[in-house]
């Protein structure tokens, strides 16, 4: 009998196509969200399953589940999923790491780009019918990012990619992280480690790139902001969580920060209306990795991952990116996790 997997969001079909080679599939043909009720019974009824960052997987979810063997989730970061709970239920999960990196660099340029000069703003004014006659030289006017310095809190793959692409406007680069890069990598991207006090104190332009967990929970708040260099830019590329939205809002109506460019949310897909209220932000639906070759890609991935969770397909070896592989080594050792 065929394993079955759901796909819990319409995905692209050649890439369905290929998971139906080898599995059942029972895959939604509509973008929707499911409720927790309906998430349980339907990762009970199912071997496998490619969910979204909408989808939250915790112990409840898979209580009295003895079928699920393998959750693939559609995205790098997985604050979605209780890791631990899937561990404890023996199910394995796993993510979609570097194959978005590039292309979630370059958008966090775009961010920088458009929040640091009003793209935004100055394009919502001329489809207005605003732009009549004379334009004065200095309306408009926006923050350079050439020469300046460039922050970075959370320094990985996507921080890297980042940081490389710096070089090509000239600015110094700065980054916290929790531990330090290696020398070797650090001179790699041109990136100074320092602590996050002086990163917030001395950079032009932050980014943040980090995962959401607890501890990272409004990592950016109000004393933070009060800290960042007057006429800086914030942009948020990895969780909305990250910040303390309110506490943004009134930074950039105090004039502390120029402008803000994010593409997360802490009430996805509500954004604060104190954010939609300024024209300094620039505010995107959380695509990041929304490229056509990433996308594409991301979804081959999580398909690779579900179907080598399954030990079904070409290459049913070791799951290309486990989030706990743990998991895998209880299973060889044929016991539970
Ligand atoms: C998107 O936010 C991802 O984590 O891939
Ligand atoms: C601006 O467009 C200029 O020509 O200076």
């Amino acid at each position: 009998k065929r394993l079955k997997v759901w796909v819990s969001r319409p995905l692209f079909a050649d890439v369905l196509a290929r998971l139906e080679q080898y599995v059942d599939i029972d895959a939604e043909a509509v973008e929707r969200v499911h409720d927790a009720q309906e998430l349980k019974q339907r990762l009970a009824a199912v071997d496998g399953a490619i969910i979204g960052l909408a989808d939250r997987v915790d112990a409840a979810t898979l209580a009295g589940n003895h079928r699920l063997k393998v959750i693939s989730n559609l995205a790098v970061g997985y604050n979605n999923l209780d890791v631990e709970a899937l561990t404890k239920a023996g199910v394995l999960a796993c993510n979609t790491p570097e194959v978005l990196n590039e292309t979630t660099a370059d958008y966090a340029w775009a961010l920088l780009l458009a929040a640091a000069r009003r793209v935004g703003a100055a394009e919502r004014w001329l489809r207005a019918g605003r732009w009549r006659g004379a334009m004065r030289f200095d309306d408009w006017l926006g923050v350079d990012l050439h020469g300046k310095t460039l922050g970075i809190l959370g320094m990985g793959r996507i921080g890297q990619a980042i940081a490389r692409r710096a070089g090509g406007f000239d600015m110094r680069v700065l980054y916290h992280n929790r531990s330090r890069l290696p020398e070797l990598v650090e001179h790699g991207c041109a990136a100074h480690w320092v602590d996050k006090a002086s990163l917030l104190r001395e950079s032009d332009h932050l980014v943040l790139v980090l995962p959401y967990t607890a501890e990272n929970h409004h990592i950016i708040g109000a004393a933070e902001l009060a800290s960042m260099k007057q006429g800086s830019v914030l942009v948020n590329i990895a969780r909305g969580g990250l910040v303390d939205e309110a506490a943004l809002a009134a930074a950039l109506r105090e004039g502390r920060l120029a402008a803000a460019g994010l593409d997360v949310f802490e009430d996805e897909p509500v954004v604060h209306p104190d954010l939609l209220a300024l024209e300094q932000v620039v505010l995107s639906p959380h695509l990041g990795s929304a490229s056509a070759d990433t996308r594409r890609n991301m979804a081959g991935l999580a398909v690779d991952n579900v179907l080598a969770g399954l030990g079904v397909g070409p290459g049913a070896g070791r799951p290309p990116a486990p989030i706990n592989p743990r998991v895998l080594a209880m299973r060889e050792r044929g016991g539970k996790a």
